[in-house]
């Protein structure tokens, strides 16, 4: 196998943005990019795109690819790990996207030792800024670490944490998304309903947000800090953060968090 070639299994639309991804970063040459989808068109337009090389048959994926990814969905992983098992080594190093899939339940079905990484990756990674957590197995070390990490950085940002946390990453980065869809289709709401022009508040209020979170990002400040400096007293700021504390927004977030937290865990069951 090429010491770097990475197969990704499924090209959905989470194969396709980590394929982009990898393909930008450079980790690998395209051509040592190996991808399978039942969908022989998705492989023709990614080959196209991309210069991937697409190849029919998971198991000669695996067997040529250092890192193996499985972006098919849940159902999926079970039938795709009966294809590749006999192939994969503890040279190699799984990496799952599928959501709720446990890292039992794909080590149960490989051989000891082949070193598996779980991941809850987010859809902003189709625009390269995911918020990913990655979980290792029981035969992953440092070096699947990386890879993993190498691998999602490409997409956006990803950290370590325990399996037993990535529930809660799910009802906090894996739902979030949608959860800024609404803050900001409610901020620019309430523009509109003061007369701004809905495109102008969807922009102010989108940029807002992707403002605020790039400043969260980029210092070591609690967000807490960041919102006392620019909250004057008696000002502007202050009397809108006291209407969002009155409407109880702080604890609608948190259960938010909660119920998909909740569901995430039933879900996986
Ligand atoms: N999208 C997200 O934001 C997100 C977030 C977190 C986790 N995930 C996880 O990411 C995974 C992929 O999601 P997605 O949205 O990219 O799904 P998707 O668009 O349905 O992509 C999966 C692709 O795999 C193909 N496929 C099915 N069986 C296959 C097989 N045996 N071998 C190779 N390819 C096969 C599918 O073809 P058919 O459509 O014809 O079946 C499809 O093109 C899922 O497990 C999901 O839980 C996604």
């Amino acid at each position: 196998m090429p010491a770097k070639a990475i197969g990704i299994i499924g090209a959905g639309a989470m194969g396709e943005a980590l394929a982009t991804g990898i393909v930008r970063a450079g980790l690998v040459r395209p051509a040592d990019l190996y991808m399978t989808d039942v969908r022989r068109e998705r492989l023709d337009y990614l080959q196209t795109r991309l210069g991937i090389t697409p190849l029919t048959d998971n198991k000669q994926l695996a067997s040529i690819s250092r890192v193996v990814i499985l972006a098919v969905k849940p159902p999926v992983v079970g039938p795709v790990l009966g294809e590749v098992a006999s192939a994969l080594t503890p040279e190699h190093t799984v990496i799952s996207i599928a959501a709720g899939v446990t890292l039992a339940f794909i080590e149960q079905r490989l051989a000891p030792g082949v070193p598996v990484v779980r991941v809850m990756p987010n859809t902003p990674c189709l625009v390269g800024a995911g918020a990913s957590a990655f979980a290792l197995g029981r035969y992953a070390q440092a070096e699947d670490a990386a890879r993993a990490r190498e691998v999602l950085e490409a997409v956006g940002i990803a950290v370590e944490v325990p399996e037993e946390h990535l529930d809660i990453v799910t009802g906090l980065s894996g739902s979030g998304p949608a959860y800024a869809y609404l803050v900001i289709e409610a901020l620019s709401d309430g523009a509109v309903r003061l007369g701004l022009p809905r495109q102008v508040a969807v922009r102010l209020a989108a940029q807002t947000l992707y403002g605020a979170a790039k400043m969260v990002l980029s210092s070591e400040e609690h967000p807490a800090r960041l919102r006392d400096a620019v909250t004057t007293p008696g000002g502007t700021t202050a009397a809108g953060l006291f209407a969002l504390e009155e409407a109880g927004v702080r604890a609608a977030f948190a259960r938010a968090v909660e119920r998909a937290t909740r569901r995430a865990t039933e879900l996986s069951k």
